[in-house]
Parts: C-alpha cells; sequence; structure tokens
C-alpha cells in the first residue's frame, strides 16, 4: 500500500475536510449551486414535518419544496394530510393513497391526465406557500438540475394539455346531451343551446357518439345545417346537413332523426 507523506498528507485531509463540510452544510440544507433556492436530500427534508423540535413544516411536490407552515391545520402532526410533510409523496396527490406505499414520489406510470393534477396541485403551492428549494433525488440531480425524469414528467404534462385542446375542440363539435333519467319517467336525451356547458348559436339533435378506444357510446348534441365540421377548404361542395352524415356516430332507436329530445320510457 503507497504511504503518503508530506504534501500528499495533507492535500488528502484538506480534501477529506471538504467532503466532510459539503456533507454537513448539504445536511442541514445550506448548500446550493444557486443563491435562489436549497437543496435538499430526503433526510434532510425528513426534519421538516412540523413536530416539537423540527425546524419547520414542509412538503415537497414533483421535487419542488414548499413551506406549509401556515397550512399546519392539514399538515401537521395527527392532521388529515401529515402523510405530505417532510417528504416528496408525488404519488398520493394523484391516488389518495396516504399508506406509506403509497405516500413516493414514483411517477413513472401515471397517465398524461394524472400528470395534470399534478401540474394542478404545484400551481396550487406556487400560489399559496413560499418555494423553499428542491429535493436531490428522483426529479433534481446533486447539481439542482432537472434530471431526465422531471423532463420525461413535463413532456406528460405537454402532452396532456396538447389532449385537453383536443378534447375541448371535440366537445365544440359534438358538445354533449342534457341528460334525465328518473324510475317513474326512464331517461330522457336532449339539446338545447347551453348542453354540454358549451354555449351555441345552434341546437342540434342527439346522437350516439362511438369514439375509438371507448366501450359505450355517449350522447351529443349534432349540428343538423350547414357544412360538416371537417371539411376542407378545397372541397366547398357539401349537402347542408351539417355533421349528421359523421361515420362515429349513430341514430337513437325509437327516436325520429330530427327530434332535440329523444324519450325512453321504461
Ligand atoms: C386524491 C385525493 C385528494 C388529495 C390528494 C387531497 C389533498 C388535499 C390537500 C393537500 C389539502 C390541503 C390544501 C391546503 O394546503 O390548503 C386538502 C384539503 C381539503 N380536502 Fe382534500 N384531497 C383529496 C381528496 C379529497 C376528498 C375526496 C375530499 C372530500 C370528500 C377532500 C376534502 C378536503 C377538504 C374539505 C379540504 C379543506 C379542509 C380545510 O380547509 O379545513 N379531499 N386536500
Amino acid at each position: 500500500m503507497p504511504m503518503l507523506g508530506g504534501r500528499g498528507l495533507w492535500l488528502c485531509l484538506a480534501a477529506a475536510a471538504v467532503a466532510v463540510a459539503v456533507m454537513a452544510t448539504r445536511l442541514m440544507g445550506w448548500w446550493s449551486p444557486r443563491a435562489d433556492f436549497r437543496l435538499f436530500i430526503p433526510e434532510e427534508l425528513a426534519r421538516y414535518r412540523g413536530r416539537p423540535g423540527d425546524p419547520g413544516l414542509y412538503l415537497a411536490l414533483l421535487g419542488r419544496i414548499y413551506d406549509v407552515s401556515s397550512g399546519r391545520k392539514h399538515y401537521g402532526p395527527g392532521a388529515h394530510y401529515s402523510g405530505f410533510a417532510g417528504r416528496d409523496a408525488s404519488r398520493a396527490f394523484v391516488t389518495g393513497d396516504y399508506s406509506a406505499a403509497g405516500l413516493v414520489d414514483d411517477v413513472s406510470d401515471l397517465s398524461p391526465s394524472e400528470m395534470l393534477t399534478l401540474q394542478n396541485w404545484l400551481s396550487f403551492y406556487e400560489k399559496n406557500y413560499e418555494f423553499i428549494g428542491r429535493v436531490i433525488g428522483r426529479f433534481y440531480g446533486e447539481d439542482g438540475l432537472p434530471t431526465p425524469e422531471l423532463t420525461q414528467v413535463d413532456a406528460m404534462i405537454t402532452k396532456g394539455l396538447e389532449a385537453n385542446k383536443q378534447e375541448l375542440k371535440e366537445k365544440q363539435k359534438f358538445p354533449p346531451c342534457n341528460v334525465e333519467w328518473s324510475s317513474a319517467r326512464g331517461s330522457r336525451f336532449w339539446c338545447s343551446q347551453q348542453s354540454g356547458g358549451v354555449i351555441r348559436d345552434w341546437i342540434g339533435v342527439p346522437r350516439k357518439l362511438f369514439k375509438p378506444g371507448a366501450k359505450e357510446p355517449h350522447c351529443v348534441c349534432v349540428r343538423t345545417t350547414g357544412p360538416p365540421s371537417d371539411q376542407t377548404p378545397d372541397n366547398p361542395t357539401h349537402r347542408n346537413r351539417g355533421d349528421l352524415d359523421h361515420p362515429n356516430l349513430g341514430e337513437y332507436t325509437g327516436c325520429p332523426p330530427l327530434a332535440i329530445t329523444c324519450s325512453f320510457p321504461l
């Protein structure tokens, strides 16, 4: 084994001292590559659960830490959401599973729309609580920069937003029907200028919409006049039937094709 002597020994001791200092400052949450936020390791964050003697009450979401002391009634010891305190339990913000197995930061199998739920929670914390820093781990590296996993989450959020936009567009084209059911009268589907929460200058007629991938069709209101919504500008000829000829639509048996209300007594 090579012997260290003189200068080598001092260098080695100095390096060890620096390493200990870095570790100590990191454990105390002081170390940060940038001045405007602090970096925590999970063990340090775990001290912030609002218990007597704890330095504070923090939680993390997607690696971002917030001071939630003003929400002590929600997150403090014994409170309903105390499981969120002192850790990154991003997954439970979607699942509502507050068991030890559920209070984790693994969101890798969540869908784009579930990722949007997380983004909404993030906006909530940004708005209502003070941002403190980032947790080193799944979402941020030791340098405080986003990990590939966080980039992946971002991509899923973008996908979710895109899908929402598409769904909104689809809803303008095929607004959901009003629906009523009673044991005495059976069910009734009808269209109005506000059905499905889509305010418009047409009413439409009820049709079954068979969405690709959906198990059951659902009732939508369909425009009966003008050109089809999907008509391209280079095909100006149309039969003035609105979207009635859309291939994913079906009529309700027993309901006149142009009736705005379809009733199905028991
Ligand atoms: C995935 C499911 C859920 C999650 C992740 C969740 C999470 C939370 C969180 C973090 C807060 C505290 C917000 C703050 O800092 O102000 C909160 C508050 C609250 N939650 Fe939930 N929640 C869920 C489901 C529910 C459900 C199903 C109900 C009702 C049936 C509910 C009722 C409430 C109420 C009433 C408050 C406010 C309490 C108060 O102001 O005293 N939550 N929720």
